[in-house]
């Protein structure tokens, strides 16, 4: 990754409303906080202070060393992992309940491993996910004025290499994938290539349904990218960007 240190505080951005399940489970209530894919871990140090040490462990897991060095670095007192055989050896030993946090990260996972992570989870008493979902009136189209005023607020070539891969900016999925994504500019290559509304919501709810409650459910409009939309692009964002659930076992 180019400049990790600048995609990490783009992460941190949106932190807050990454924290939303610490108002809907008592985070004690748990022997063990596992977050799949935690990058540098900085939603494990948020979570740190409101618990007791005593009682819960805190691990991290990521497939990213290098991110996974620097939050050791940061954080030596938090476990940070890449072999997932020793979160389970950790589970194994958890005698009360434990929680799997997947905060931005489904949208990231290959489809190939669905399947496995869907049994890998079920292993957990709760589970938490947050992560981007299209908007549900997708094929909406957008106008060309509109395509045009955000077209002149970001390079052209940025523009132009988005709708090379994405098509054009003619409808709401490809304007509101654009305006998650046009920010990244320093991990463009990396960024350009995800699909950020690739997060098999429907197959997680099949999965998860027969054994586990929703606790919590809310599709929404991210605050702050409302706002940052509004101010740079005049363009008013109303329709839904995130999804959060919460599962518990029944
Ligand atoms: C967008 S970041 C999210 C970081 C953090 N969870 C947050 O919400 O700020 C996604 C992270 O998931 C990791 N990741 C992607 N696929 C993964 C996989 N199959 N297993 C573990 N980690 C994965 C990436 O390396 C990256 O650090």
């Amino acid at each position: 990754m180019k400049n990790l240190n600048n995609y990490i505080k783009k992460l941190e951005k949106s932190l807050e409303d990454k924290l939303f399940f610490l108002k809907h489970i008592d985070i004690n209530d748990y022997s063990l906080v596992v977050e799949f894919g935690c990058a540098n871990g900085r939603l494990l140090r948020r979570i740190e202070p409101v618990i007791d040490k005593e009682v819960t462990k805190l691990v991290g897991f990521d497939i990213n060393e290098e991110i996974i060095e620097i939050a050791k670095m940061i954080s030596p007192e938090i476990t940070f992992l890449t072999k997932w055989d020793e979160v389970l050896d950790i589970l194994k030993n958890t005698t009360k309940k434990s929680l799997i946090i997947f905060s931005s990260v489904w949208h990231e996972i290959n489809p190939q491993y669905y399947e496995k992570i869907f049994n890998e989870m079920k292993k957990f008493t709760t589970i938490v996910i947050r992560d981007m979902k299209e908007p549900i009136q997708s094929a909406e189209p957008i106008d060309a004025p509109t395509r045009d005023r955000i077209k002149k607020m970001v390079p052209e070539w940025q523009f132009d290499e988005f709708e090379a891969k994405w098509g054009r900016i003619d409808n709401k999925k490809t304007l509101y994938r654009f305006l998650l994504m046009y920010t990244y500019l320093d991990n463009w290559d990396n960024e350009i290539n995800e699909d950020y509304f690739s997060t098999p919501w429907a197959e997680i709810n099949w999965t998860l349904e027969k054994d586990y409650d929703i606790i919590y459910l809310n599709s929404y409009t991210l605050e702050y990218k409302k706002t940052e939309i509004a101010r740079i692009f005049d363009h008013h964002m109303k329709d839904i960007t995130h999804h959060q659930v919460i599962y518990t076992r029944k």
